[in-house]
C-alpha cells in the first residue's frame, strides 16, 4: 500500500517550457471516486522516466504531491500531502483525501518534479436532508467499438454529483475481437498483470475518458470484462484454464490492476461491494456480481452469502428514502419470444440465451432465481419502498417494474423498479445484425413488451448514457442517445425520460 506523509507547503516552480513535460508526466489524467461526507479517493499515474510505461515494471520509486482546494486556482488549499509510488504499484497514486466538508465541490491536482497535473473537480457526499441528487449512469465502454463521446457529453453538462459506472469499463479482448474501430493495446487478449496494466493504461489515455474522470467523482463496480467474459467465481467463458494460466492467478492480476488504476476504495478482503450514503435522500449499494457467483446454469448464489447480507441491510435501512442498487446484470425476469433468427442470435449474444427463444438468461439474476426470490420477498414482506435497480451489462435500454409475481402482473403488486442503461459503445442489436437502427429491433421491442407486461420500455439499438435525478418526490431517469458511436464529436439527444413517483414502485 501507499505510504503518506505530511507535505510542507512546497513552492512549485513551473518552467515556461514545462507544459508538454507535465502532460507527459501526467499523461493518464486524474480521477476521483467513492465520495463520503468527509473524504474522496484521488487518483493519478505518474510517468517519471520514459521507460516507466504501464506494465513495464520499470522506473524509480518516487514521491508525488497532492493538493485539494476549495477553488479552481488553488487560493484556498484545504489539504496537502504526498504519496510514494513506483513499479510495485505500476506508478499509480491513490490518496484517500480526508478532513473535507460534506456536500462540497473541491478541486485537486498532483505535483511531481516541478510539474503539475491537470486539475480535477470532485464533490463530497452530502449529509442530512438533501433535496436533490443528479448522477450520470454508464456501462459497457468498449474502446474498440467507438469513441467515448458519451463521456464528453456528461463532462460538459457540469451538473452531476457523481458518475456511476456499472461495469465493463474496459474489455479484455485482442484487436479485432468484438470491435475493430480502434485497436486495443497490448495487441492480444489480456491475461497477466502486466497486460491488464497496459490495457488500463491505454483506456486512461483516451481524452474523453480523462475529461469525465476529471469532471466528477466516479462510483464504479466491475462486471465480467474487467477480467474475462461471463466470469464466475471459478472461471469464465472466455478463459482457458492452463493455456491462459489459472483462473485464480488471472483474476488476482485483473483485480490488482483494477485496484491500482481505478479511483475506488476497496474494503477488507478486497471486497468492492459497498454502500454510499447521500444524506437521508438516497443510498447507493454497488454490487460485485462476478466474484462470488456459482457457475452459470448450476444451482447456487449470484451474490454469495456475505454480499446478500450486505444488500439486505441496505434495503432494510429505514433511515434513507431511495435505495439505489448499482447492479451489473439485469434483475427483472425476462421472457424472450421466438424471434427472426438473425435478431434472436444477436439478442442471445448479449444475454447468453438460445436464439430460438427460451425462458432463462443464465448470466443475469434470471439464472439465480433463489437469490432474486429472497430479495423480492424481503421487499414485499417488509413493505420496503423506493428501491431502484440501476443496471448495465446488456448494452440496451430498458425500464421495468419488478413484480412479486411476473406471471400475474399487473394484478400482482410491484416491489421495485429497474432502469437499464445502454452501452457507451459496445455492440447492441443493430450492430450485431448489421441492420440500420430502428428497423429490425422495433418489432422485437414490441414483442418483448407484449410478453413481459412488467417491461415498460425497451430500446435495443442506441448507445449513450443516462442521467438520474433523485428527489424526495420522485426519481427521474433520462436516456440520451448518441447519433454515431464512431464519431468523437457525435451529438447526443434526449431519447426518453421516465419517472418513478415516491412510494409507488411504478414507472410513469
Ligand atoms: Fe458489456
Amino acid at each position: 500500500m501507499l505510504r503518506f506523509s505530511a507535505f510542507a507547503g512546497a513552492a512549485f516552480v513551473i518552467a515556461p517550457s514545462a507544459a508538454d513535460a507535465a502532460r507527459s508526466v501526467f499523461r493518464h489524467g486524474v480521477a476521483s471516486g467513492d465520495p463520503l461526507p468527509d473524504r474522496v479517493m484521488l487518483w493519478t499515474r505518474v510517468t517519471p522516466t520514459s521507460d516507466a510505461v504501464p506494465g513495464s515494471g520499470r522506473g524509480p520509486s518516487v514521491t508525488v504531491g497532492y493538493e485539494v482546494a476549495e477553488d479552481a486556482v488553488f487560493k484556498r488549499v484545504v489539504r496537502r500531502g504526498s504519496a510514494t509510488t513506483g513499479p510495485a504499484h505500476d506508478h499509480t497514486v491513490k490518496v484517500d483525501a480526508t478532513g473535507l466538508r460534506a456536500g462540497r465541490t473541491y478541486f485537486y491536482r498532483f505535483t511531481f518534479d516541478g510539474h503539475r497535473s491537470p486539475v480535477g473537480r470532485t464533490k463530497t457526499a452530502p449529509t442530512g436532508s438533501v433535496s436533490q441528487l443528479r448522477f450520470g449512469v454508464v456501462s459497457c465502454s468498449n474502446y474498440q467499438a467507438g469513441h467515448f463521446a458519451a463521456y464528453q457529453h456528461l463532462a460538459e453538462r457540469g451538473d452531476l454529483d457523481a458518475v456511476v459506472h456499472l461495469g465493463d469499463y474496459l474489455y479484455e479482448y485482442g484487436p479485432g475481437e468484438y470491435g475493430a474501430f480502434r485497436a486495443h493495446q497490448p495487441a492480444r487478449e489480456v491475461t497477466t498483470l502486466a497486460e491488464y496494466r497496459m490495457r488500463h493504461g491505454q483506456y486512461k489515455t483516451d481524452p474523453q475518458l480523462q475529461q469525465l474522470h476529471a469532471a466528477y467523482p466516479w462510483i464504479i463496480t466491475w462486471d465480467d470484462h474487467e477480467t474475462a467474459n461471463d466470469a464466475w467465481s471459478g472461471g469464465a467463458e472466455n478463459h482457458t484454464e492452463g493455456a491462459e494460466g489459472t483462473w485464480v492467478s488471472r483474476r488476482a492480476a485483473a483485480l490488482r490492476a483494477y485496484h491500482e488504476w481505478m479511483p475506488i476504495r476497496f474494503g477488507a478482503g478486497d471486497t468492492i461491494y459497498r454502500r454510499l450514503r447521500f444524506g437521508s435522500l438516497a443510498s447507493l449499494s454497488m454490487l460485485d456480481l462476478r466474484s462470488y457467483r456459482a457457475k452459470q446454469g448450476t444451482p447456487g448464489s449470484l451474490t454469495g452469502p456475505d454480499q446478500m447480507a450486505f444488500l439486505r441491510e441496505s434495503l432494510l435501512d429505514s433511515d434513507v428514502q431511495w435505495k439505489l442498487v448499482g447492479n451489473p446484470v439485469m434483475f427483472s425476469p425476462l421472457l424472450v419470444p421466438p424471434l427472426p433468427l438473425a435478431v434472436g442470435t444477436a439478442l442471445a449474444s448479449l444475454t447468453g440465451q438460445s436464439p430460438d427463444g427460451v425462458v432463462l438468461n443464465n448470466d443475469q439474476w434470471d439464472g439465480y432465481s433463489a437469490d432474486r426470490r429472497a430479495l423480492i420477498s424481503l421487499l414485499a414482506d417488509n413493505g420496503v419502498r423506493d428501491t431502484v435497480f440501476l443496471t448495465g451489462d446488456i448494452h440496451t435500454s430498458w425500464a421495468f417494474e419488478v413484480p412479486v409475481d411476473a406471471g400475474t402482473y399487473p394484478l400482482s403488486r410491484t416491489v421495485a423498479t429497474e432502469l437499464v442503461v445502454p452501452s457507451v459503445t459496445s455492440d447492441n442489436i443493430d450492430d450485431l445484425t448489421r441492420t440500420p437502427p430502428r428497423t429490425s429491433s422495433v418489432a422485437v421491442e414490441t414483442a418483448l413488451m407484449g410478453l413481459n407486461r412488467h417491461l415498460k420500455w425497451a430500446e435495443l439499438d442506441s448507445h449513450g448514457y443516462a442521467v438520474l435525478d433523485v428527489r424526495p418526490a420522485e426519481v427521474r431517469m433520462s436516456w440520451y442517445f448518441l447519433a454515431d458511436r464512431q464519431r468523437a464529436d457525435s451529438p447526443a439527444a434526449l431519447a426518453k425520460s421516465v419517472v418513478v413517483p415516491a412510494g409507488t414502485q411504478s414507472i410513469r
